[in-house]
């Protein structure tokens, strides 16, 4: 019978045999997959658990806050400040950043999350996930927002947990991607699949297609190439997924390829885009990145951005490699050299 292998397991072995990780990130990452088996009980719930609906509040971004929402920013929070390994954390649903309190040890780790993305999906029984992205607070003594502002590049560890028909963590500490699926009768990530790979190639494509009239030039030439299938430029017909909820849909992309799309929009003129870069846009285009795919926010590398705000939104173009560069491309030549 083949061996089955715990989270617990291969952190450890990636720890001590192959020397990937310090012992302070493994014990990071086992409290972040605890605290998402913990929300993974609460989604599982639902009804019976009191979790759906609104929680009657707003985040810093003017969003209405649902009760899963707060309830996995919590379960996050208090996992994760006794332990010893982080110094602060930072969320999309908390305006400023959350220093370890003093009466807990400090580490050397940032954690930032998005503790329950694609809210919209929650109450009505569709996948949704847990977002996260771990880097190293910089030296010296005083601790502040500042600190969080470094370049997806300079993550140490990123990944998601996807509540779905099954629970599944996914995760990279820049060695590749690996996915572990929770056995709920032995209360453990079990490792279902290593070394991830996306297809460099994909006839499936991810984009809010309500927002079409609001693009610019470039987005709407790609899919309105791709809509126009075996006829069209592309000479093959695309098919079309949009879940609402990014961690379903990059989930889908690492299993089987595909292409997804978030660009900037008239709507909100002044703003990159709709997704969060240091939690949202970051963790995503890292993991894509190590499975063998592209991530750009059309015109540059996603972790090459030097982010400015906590909360800075950009535009997302991620998946299959081949796709990424010709929306890429597309926007190059639309923009005067
Ligand atoms: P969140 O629930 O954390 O606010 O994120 C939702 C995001 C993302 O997960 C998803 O791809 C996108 O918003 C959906 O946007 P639309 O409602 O425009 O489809
Ligand atoms: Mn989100
Ligand atoms: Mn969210």
């Amino acid at each position: 019978m083949a061996k089955s292998i715990s989270l617990t397991r291969y952190l450890v072995e990636q720890q001590r045999v192959d020397g990937l990780i310090p012992s302070q990130l493994r014990l990071l990452l086992e409290v972040v997959a605890r605290a998402c088996k913990s929300i993974s009980h609460s989604v599982n719930k639902g009804a019976l658990g009191e979790v759906l609906g609104s929680a009657g509040s707003e985040n810093v971004q003017g969003e209405i806050q649902k009760k899963l929402d707060i309830i996995a920013n919590e379960v996050l929070i208090e996992a994760n400040e006794w332990g010893g390994h982080l110094a602060a954390m930072a969320s999309e649903e908390m305006d400023g950043i959350y220093q370890v309190p003093n009466r807990y040890p400090r580490g050397e780790y940032l954690l930032l999350f998005d503790p329950l993305d694609g809210s919209s999906n929650i109450d009505v029984n569709v996948s949704i996930g847990t977002i996260f992205s771990v880097l190293l607070k910089p030296e010296g003594p005083q601790l502040a927002e500042q600190d969080f502002l470094q370049a997806g590049s300079q993550q140490v560890a990123a990944g998601y947990c996807v509540y779905g028909p099954q629970t599944t963590l996914v995760l990279t500490v820049g060695h590749g991607v690996a996915m572990f699926t929770l056995d709920r009768e032995q209360g453990s990530f079990v490792l279902t699949q290593e070394d991830v790979r996306i297809p460099e190639d994909t006839q499936e494509f991810a984009i809010n297609m309500s927002n079409m009239r609001h693009w610019d030039a470039p987005t709407t030439r790609y899919i309105q190439e791709c809509l126009q299938g075996r006829d069209g430029p592309r000479g093959k017909d695309f098919n079309m997924r949009w879940i609402a909820s990014m961690v379903a849909d990059v989930h889908r992309i690492l299993t089987r390829g595909g292409v997804f799309l978030y660009p900037w929009d008239k709507r909100e003129p002044n703003q990159a885009g709709k997704l969060r870069l240091m939690y949202e846009a970051n963790p995503m285009a890292w993991l894509v990145e190590q499975a063998g795919g592209g991530a750009t926010n059309g015109h540059r590398r996603i972790l090459d951005i030097a982010p400015a705000q906590l909360h800075q939104r950009v535009s997302v173009v991620l998946g299959s490699k081949n796709e990424v560069e010709r929306v890429t491309q597309y926007y190059a030549q639309a923009t005067p050299a």
